[in-house]
């Protein structure tokens, strides 16, 4: 092994695990109380310093565990070196193709997991397709993105799903915090680390008015950017106008943009027609999970000549009448592949209520039938709880009145 990428990677987890209180105070309370001891945990998601310090939390409760990225674009290789060292079992690196990536989540497996932890819903996927011989073993899964929920939420209405899995997207700490300050400011940092382009005063477009999308546009418009919201949803669409976003369909927006962000979660949502229509210089990204979102397909066929790496993560496209568009990390998540992803600072909610959520599991999964399950109410609360006790911040508490008076349907004017 590589010793000085060993000793980066070193130095990056430690830099990430100060700003992840809440997830320490966790791994101190596991390596007492060992709550996973014995437990095998194949996890997929994006190899990054925070998802080190997540495993050691893991491993500090007693879990063996395997790790696969979620990202061909997002394993940060030095993490992963130093992961190895740790005694994780890492099978990632930055850059590979997709049959090297795929290769990676069997490998993963390979342990034959009690429990897995996913990014996207691509290793659950490969279990129930291609495993199917470990699915007996498996007894329980956590989820941390709406994409993968989504897939879950589709997989158990058919009744494919075969264990129980828990929704860690769906927890107040997470949805709140990391889709949207998490997504927003490490988009934009994706964007500028990029390109190093100006925002203010440019128009950018935003397509997705979810959480994601709704903290990409805080960002943007933060910085001085004119902010367009593309949207299907007639309430997101009609929340964002109420914003003061200026909310028009992509056939429009495409001629307005200096600058599109994809963060919607389905396919084809710039296509072919709407990029003719795009001005010379025009800047492509994408942060839904997927790189579908960008029609990177009908960018080529327009295109006369492809320039790659005009700077890092940006492809210029040059299309017949000499206008140029120019797209980032190959449409995949620009927060993950041209900046490092959310903050640790954010990813510390996120991961001390997957952390938790695996203690949760262990305890309780003989007894849950499969199907997609909320995180313990107590869990979120307990996260934010610990949160605001590492930042010195104070909150009110109900007098006994309040209590009584939240509990009564008899009080009134
Ligand atoms: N998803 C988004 N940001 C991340 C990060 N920093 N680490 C792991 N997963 C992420």
């Amino acid at each position: 092994m590589d010793s000085a990428l060993v000793a980066a990677g070193e130095r990056r987890i430690g830099w990430a695990a100060r700003s992840m209180p809440v997830l320490t105070a966790i791994g101190e309370r596991f390596a007492a109380e060992r709550p996973l001891d014995g437990l095998r945990i194949a996890a997929c998601l994006h190899v990054t310093a925070e998802t080190a310090v997540l495993m050691g939390t893991l491993k500090a409760g007693g879990a063996e565990i395997a790790l696969a990225a979620s990202n061909p674009l997002s394993t940060q290789d030095d993490v992963a070196a130093a992961l190895g060292e740790y005694g994780v079992g890492v099978h990632a690196r930055a850059g590979v193709d997709r049959e090297t990536y795929y290769r990676h989540i069997h490998q993963a497996l390979d342990i034959s997991p009690d429990v897995v932890l996913d990014d996207g819903c691509d290793l659950v996927n490969i279990l129930h397709t291609e495993r199917t011989e470990l699915l007996e073993r498996v007894s329980g899964g956590c989820e941390e993105t709406t994409t993968g929920i989504i897939r879950l939420r589709q997989m158990a209405a058919e009744r494919a799903l075969r264990f129980p899995v828990v929704a860690v997207n769906d927890t107040r700490t997470k949805r709140m915090f990391d889709n949207r300050y998490g997504t927003g400011q490490s988009t934009i940092d994706g964007i500028m680390r990029a390109t190093n382009t100006l925002l203010a005063g440019k128009t950018v477009v935003v397509a997705g008015f979810g959480y994601c999308g709704r903290g990409v546009a805080e960002r943007a418009r933060g910085l001085g950017a004119r902010v367009v919201i593309t949207e299907i949803d007639p309430v997101k669409a009609l929340d964002a106008s109420l914003h003061g976003y200026d909310v028009q369909p992509m056939t429009g927006a495409a001629r307005a943009g200096d600058v599109f962000i994809t963060v919607t979660g389905n396919r084809d949502v710039i296509r072919g027609e709407h990029l003719a229509a795009m001005k010379d210089g025009a800047i492509l990204a994408n942060a839904g999970h997927f790189d579908v979102e960008i029609d990177v397909r009908a960018l080529d066929e327009l295109a006369q000549a492809v320039h790659r790496g005009v700077r890092p993560n940006t492809d210029e496209y040059v299309l017949a009448d000499g206008r140029r568009l120019l797209l980032l990390a190959e449409g995949r998540l620009v927060n993950l592949t041209a900046a490092e992803g959310h903050p640790a600072a954010v990813m510390d909610m996120s991961f001390s209520a997957q952390a938790l959520a695996v203690a949760w599991l262990a305890r309780e999964r003989a007894g849950l039938a499969p199907g997609v399950y909320d995180v313990p109410q107590e869990v979120d609360v307990e996260v934010a709880r610990l949160k605001l006790a590492a930042a010195g911040i104070e909150v009110d508490t109900l007098t006994a009145e309040q209590e009584k008076y939240l509990h009564s349907w008899r009080l009134g004017s």
